[in-house]
């Protein structure tokens, strides 16, 4: 448990904290890890006011996680709630106003308001107490439900938050608000950026580059953790893939809608201009030096290139994409990225950018069924993919396969 002085500690560096985080997915991450440490809890969950409802985004439990086996990851699936009086959520978003509840079992029947069970039966996991805390944005509009579950005290016990830890949970709160307000811009402007690139293409929406990015940033997580990176840097490389991981087709605003809308399949003279995205899509972010931009660059650079060799589009000079003199084949084409040589982040991407493009419809293409798309990816361990990350990308499926569930629809 924290003293009243680390508390405080706390959320004096909570802005500065918060403020480094750029993508809004990785900032929930955040804010719900040190609630739940300011209150010593053992779970918690973060609401997001979309406009007409609340979408349950994000969850943290670490009862359920202990049940789990080292390095596997919790897998949860999204809902919505109305915003109305009568769950805990709906009453602290449709009021404004903090609801501290110590049981949620026992609550009075005069309340508007019950608790939902369902969770609970379905996770075999049991609730007690719930501190509902409204994040409101700086025109006071309600922007998410902050829900901290089972707060405990020093001995374990579960306890309702006091009065004070309250206040404080409230000033915390308004905290990550900001940080919320602004995470959501940028992913608002991201998602703008990709519709000018790719709402051109009907089939490509900011539903499947949430896919690539949230499949990118999960693959990386566990990638990472098998070399024992410190998780400060992990958490940072994730912060920053899952955005470069988003923009890997962005270079496509350059291609012409002739080849970019062609229903049917490309002609070699076509696919070799298409290829130009890789490029194209680099040189938006060059010249910046933030880790983002970097990251971006070469993500959208090498998601085409291939473990064997055969990808595209190779060994280039970013600036004008002529190939890298001491780097060419003899027939003046560049030669692919092998191996290694293709940094992490693309090697990550490739594979969640080709396992979402085949599980879902294109202007050139149908949908592949799920065993078909799971075959081909285990068939091109070694050949198009890095083979460590088709293991991992197997070991993850079932976290995988519910990413592609949150993300079904477009935004
Ligand atoms: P995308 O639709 O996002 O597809 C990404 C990658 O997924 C493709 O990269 C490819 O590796 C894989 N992929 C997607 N569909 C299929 C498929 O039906 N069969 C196989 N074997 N692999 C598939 P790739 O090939 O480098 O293409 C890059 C982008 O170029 C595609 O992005 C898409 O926008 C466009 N494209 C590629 N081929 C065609 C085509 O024949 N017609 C049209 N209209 N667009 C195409
Ligand atoms: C997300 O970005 O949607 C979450 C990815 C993860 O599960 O780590
Ligand atoms: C890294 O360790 O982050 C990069 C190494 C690699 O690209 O394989
Ligand atoms: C790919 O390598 O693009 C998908 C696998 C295949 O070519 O069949
Ligand atoms: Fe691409
Ligand atoms: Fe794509």
């Amino acid at each position: 448990m924290l003293s009243e002085k680390e508390k405080l500690e706390t959320l004096t560096h909570l802005g500065i904290e918060l403020n480094q985080v750029s993508d809004l997915d990785i900032l929930m991450e955040h804010i719900l890890t040190q609630a739940r440490r300011f209150a010593n809890a053992d779970a918690g969950s973060i609401y997001i006011h979309d406009g007409k409802s609340l979408q349950f985004t994000y969850t943290q439990n670490d009862t359920l996680q202990k049940r789990l086996a080292k390095g596997e990851k919790l897998i949860y699936s999204t809902f919505t709630l109305p915003i109305n009086k009568e769950s805990i959520a709906g009453y602290a978003a449709s009021t404004g106003l903090p609801l501290n509840l110590p049981d949620v079992y026992h609550l009075s029947p005069e309340k508007p308001y019950r608790f939902g069970k369902e969770y609970d039966e379905a996770s075999h996991y049991k609730t007690e107490s719930v501190l509902a805390i409204p994040m409101k944005a700086s025109n006071g509009q309600v922007l998410g439900i902050l829900q901290i579950i089972n707060a405990q005290d020093d001995k374990k016990k579960v306890i309702a938050l006091s009065e004070n830890d309250e206040k404080m949970m409230m000033h915390f709160a308004s905290i990550a608000a900001v940080a919320l307000e602004r995470a959501q811009m940028t992913r608002s402007i991201i998602l703008r950026m990709i519709k000018m690139a790719e709402m051109r293409d009907p089939k490509e929406t900011g539903a499947h580059v949430n896919r690539v990015g949230g499949i990118a940033v999960d693959i990386y997580e566990t990638w990472a953790m098998r070399r024992n990176y410190p998780q400060k840097t992990i958490d940072k490389n994730r912060d920053v893939l899952r955005m470069a991981a988003m923009l890997h087709d962005v270079g496509k605003v350059a291609i012409s809608d002739m080849i970019l809308k062609k229903p049917g399949r490309f002609s070699d003279d076509e696919f070799e201009i298409m290829k130009q995205h890789t490029i194209l899509g680099a040189q938006l972010f060059l010249g910046r030096k933030s880790d983002f931009d970097e990251a971006a660059s070469l993500v959208a650079l090498t998601h085409h290139e291939r473990w064997d060799g055969k990808g595209y589009p190779g060994h280039v000079n970013i600036t004008n994409g002529s190939p890298l003199p001491e780097l060419k084949f003899p027939k003046g084409k560049p030669k692919g990225k092998k191996g290694d040589e293709i940094p992490i982040f693309g090697r990550i991407v490739a594979i969640a950018d080709v396992y979402d493009a085949l599980s879902s419809a294109r202007s050139y293409k149908e949908a592949w069924d799920e065993s078909e798309v799971l075959a081909t990816i285990k068939k091109e361990s070694g050949h198009h993919f890095d083979p460590e990350i088709v293991d991992i990308f197997f070991q993850d499926l079932e976290m995988i396969k519910s990413i592609l569930e949150r993300y079904a629809n477009d935004l």
